[in-house]
C-alpha cells in the first residue's frame, strides 16, 4: 500500500511548441534525475525530420528510454509517459493516455488552446483523468490571462481554478501571486541552476511590492479580485473527478513555476486507482500481479524483430523472473529480461508496483490491449482504437509479394502500428492512421521486416466509423444497401463504414438512425 500510495503516473499533453520538451527536462532536473538540461533534446531532433526519427528508432534504446521516464521526488516515485506530438503524432499518443492516472496540460500563453491540446484533452475526458494546467512562456508577450482562462473554460469545457496568477508579462513579467498561499514569487530570468530558488514575499499587501512595481501590483489586485469573483476556488474532489483543473502560470525555460507543478503532482494528483477488468475492478493494492499492454515499440533491433511491449502494472508486485499469464494466448510467459525506464537509460527491472511501466521484450506475439496476470482471467478495458483521420491505399511494386504484404499488414495492424481495413466489395487494402507519420513507419517496417516494397497512395476516404446495430435485420439491410459498398473489416474483423466526406457520413447516419457509428472501439 505504501508503494502504491507514493506513485504518480502522468503524461504531458500539449500542442507542439508549447514547451513540453522543455518542461519535461526541467521536471527531471528539479527531481535530480538529470544534471543538465539538454538530455531530453535528442527526442526533439527526431521530431522535425522523419529520417532522423527512423534513425533514432534504430539506435536501440534511445527512443524507448525517453518514452517513459521514472524518477524520485520527495519520497515519491514519478512515472512520466511521453505523449509524442507534432509529426510523430500517432495512435500511441492517444493510447499512452489510457495508461496514466493524471495529465499535465501545457498551454502557450501567447496562443491559448490549440488543436492538438483539445484532441488530447478529449481523450483524457474518456476516463475523467485529472488535469493540471501550466500556462507557459509568461516571459514573452502573451494574451490577457483572464481571456486565456475564459478560453480554457469555454473551448475545453473544464472549470479552471487559478492557483498562481501572473504579475505582468513579457519584459514586465514580475512573477506570480500564489492565491492559496497569499505569497508572491518574484521572477528572475535565467536557467543555469537546477535548484534555482526564487525570492518569495508574503502577502499581496506587502509594502515592498508596492514600492518595487507599483503599477503591476495595482493591476494584480484588480485581477485577483476579478478572478475571485469569476472563477472557481480550487476543489480537490472536482480535480480528481476531472471536472476542474488547477492552473499555474510560469516559464519553463526560466525554471519558473516548475517546482509548483511537481508539488501539485505529489500533493494533489492521484496515486494509481482501481482499473476495470471486465469481470471485476482490480485494486492497485491487490497482491496478485496484473497489467495491460498499451504500446508496442518495434524496430528496436530490426534484425531480430525485437519489440518491446509497454505494460502498465495495475496491481501487485512484479519481480524479475516471475511467471505471468498472457491471457489472450492463454500461455504462461517467464519474464526475465524485463526492462524499466530511467530518465536517460534503460535498465533491468528488479521489481515494479502498480502505476509503474515495464517493458516486455517479445517477437511480435504481444498486442496492444493484451492483459497479463498471475492466472486470473482479467481483460482490462479502456484501451481504445481511434477512428483514423488519414487514409492510404496500398500498392506493391512486386506482385509476387502480395502474401508477405498481407501478412505484414495483418501483424502491424494487430500490433497497433496502423489500422488495416479490408473493403467488403473489393480486394484492395485501406490503411488508416491518426497521424501521417504512421504510414512512413509502416512502409519502412514492411520493407525491413517483411521485404515488401509498398507504395501508399491517397484515397477518397475521409473518415471511418465502426458500426453496430442491436437489430440483426436492420444491420443486414444496412449491409445490403448502397451504404454497404463503403463497408470494410478491420484487422480484428470488426465492421467499419468508410465515409468519402463529412457530408456522406452525416447523410448515412441520418438514413440509418438505428445503426450506431462509433469513433472508437475497444481492444477485441
Ligand atoms: P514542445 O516539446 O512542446 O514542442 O516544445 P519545446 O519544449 O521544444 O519548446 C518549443 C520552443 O519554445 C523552444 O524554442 C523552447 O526553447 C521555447 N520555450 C519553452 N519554454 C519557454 C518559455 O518559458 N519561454 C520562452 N520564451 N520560450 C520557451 P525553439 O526556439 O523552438 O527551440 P530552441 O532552439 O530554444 O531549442
Amino acid at each position: 500500500m505504501r508503494e502504491v500510495a507514493r506513485r504518480r503516473t502522468f503524461g504531458i499533453i500539449s500542442h507542439p511548441d508549447a514547451g513540453k520538451t522543455t518542461l519535461t527536462e526541467k521536471l527531471l532536473m528539479f527531481s535530480g534525475a538529470i544534471q543538465l538540461a539538454g538530455t531530453v533534446k535528442g527526442r526533439k531532433s527526431g521530431r522535425h525530420a522523419t529520417s532522423d526519427w527512423m534513425d533514432i528508432e534504430k539506435q536501440r534504446g534511445i527512443s524507448v528510454a525517453s518514452s517513459v521516464m521514472q524518477f524520485d521526488y520527495k519520497d515519491h516515485v514519478v512515472n512520466l509517459l511521453d505523449t509524442p506530438g507534432h509529426q510523430d503524432f500517432s495512435e500511441d499518443t492517444y493510447r499512452v493516455l489510457t495508461a496514466v492516472d493524471s495529465a499535465l496540460m501545457v498551454i502557450d500563453a501567447a496562443k491559448g488552446v490549440e488543436e492538438q491540446t483539445l484532441k488530447l484533452l478529449n481523450v483524457c475526458r474518456m476516463r475523467n483523468t485529472p488535469i493540471i494546467t501550466f500556462v507557459n512562456k509568461m516571459d514573452r508577450e502573451t494574451r490577457d490571462p483572464l481571456e486565456l482562462l475564459d478560453e480554457l473554460e469555454s473551448v475545453l469545457k473544464i472549470q479552471c481554478a487559478p492557483v498562481t496568477w501572473p504579475i505582468g508579462m513579457g519584459k514586465n513579467f514580475r512573477g506570480v501571486y500564489h492565491i492559496l498561499r497569499d505569497e508572491i514569487m518574484l521572477f528572475t530570468a535565467g536557467n543555469d541552476r537546477a535548484d534555482q530558488e526564487f525570492e518569495v514575499l508574503k502577502g499581496i499587501d506587502n509594502p515592498r511590492l508596492a514600492a518595487m512595481f507599483p503599477l503591476e501590483i495595482e493591476q494584480l489586485k484588480m485581477e485577483v479580485e476579478l478572478v475571485h469573483g469569476a472563477s472557481h476556488p480550487f476543489d480537490l474532489d472536482a480535480f480528481l473527478a476531472g471536472t476542474q483543473t488547477p492552473v499555474f502560470f510560469g516559464s519553463a525555460i526560466n525554471n519558473f513555476g516548475v517546482r509548483e507543478i511537481l508539488n501539485a503532482l505529489i500533493e494533489w494528483a492521484p496515486a494509481p486507482r482501481p482499473r476495470d477488468a471486465t469481470v471485476r475492478s482490480v485494486a492497485p493494492t491487490e497482491a496478485p500481479f496484473s497489467g495491460f499492454v498499451f504500446k508496442i515499440q518495434a524496430n528496436m533491433d530490426p534484425a531480430h524483430r525485437d519489440r518491446i511491449a509497454f505494460l502498465r502494472v495495475c496491481s501487485g508486485h512484479f519481480e524479475r523472473g516471475m511467471k505471468l499469464k498472457h491471457l489472450r494466448l492463454n500461455r504462461e510467459v517467464k519474464v526475465s529480461s524485463v526492462v524499466t525506464f530511467m530518465a536517460s537509460s534503460r535498465e533491468q527491472v528488479e521489481e515494479a508496483f502498480a502505476g509503474d511501466i515495464i517493458g516486455l521484450p517479445n517477437h511480435g506475439n504481444m498486442q496492444i490491449g493484451d492483459s497479463f496476470s498471475e492466472g486470473e482471467l482479467l481483460q482490462f478495458t479502456g484501451i481504445p482504437y481511434f477512428a483514423p483521420d488519414f487514409f492510404r491505399s496500398v500498392r506493391i511494386r512486386n506482385p509476387l509479394k502480395i502474401k508477405q504484404l498481407h501478412k505484414g499488414l495483418q501483424q502491424l495492424g494487430e500490433e497497433g502500428a496502423v489500422q488495416v481495413f479490408k473493403p467488403t466489395n473489393n480486394a484492395d487494402l485501406v490503411l488508416g492512421a491518426v497521424g501521417v507519420l504512421q504510414f512512413e513507419v509502416v512502409a519502412s517496417r514492411l520493407l525491413n521486416e517483411y521485404g515488401v516494397d509498398a507504395v501508399f497512395e491517397g484515397t477518397s476516404i475521409s473518415s471511418a466509423r465502426w458500426v453496430s446495430c442491436d437489430d440483426k435485420k436492420i444491420m443486414a439491410d444496412f449491409q445490403n444497401s448502397s451504404a454497404g459498398h463503403n463497408l470494410a473489416h478491420d484487422a480484428a474483423g470488426n465492421l467499419a463504414y468508410l465515409a468519402t466526406s463529412g457530408v456522406n457520413l452525416k447523410l448515412t447516419q441520418e438514413r440509418w438512425p438505428q445503426v450506431v457509428f462509433h469513433a472508437t472501439r475497444e481492444h477485441a
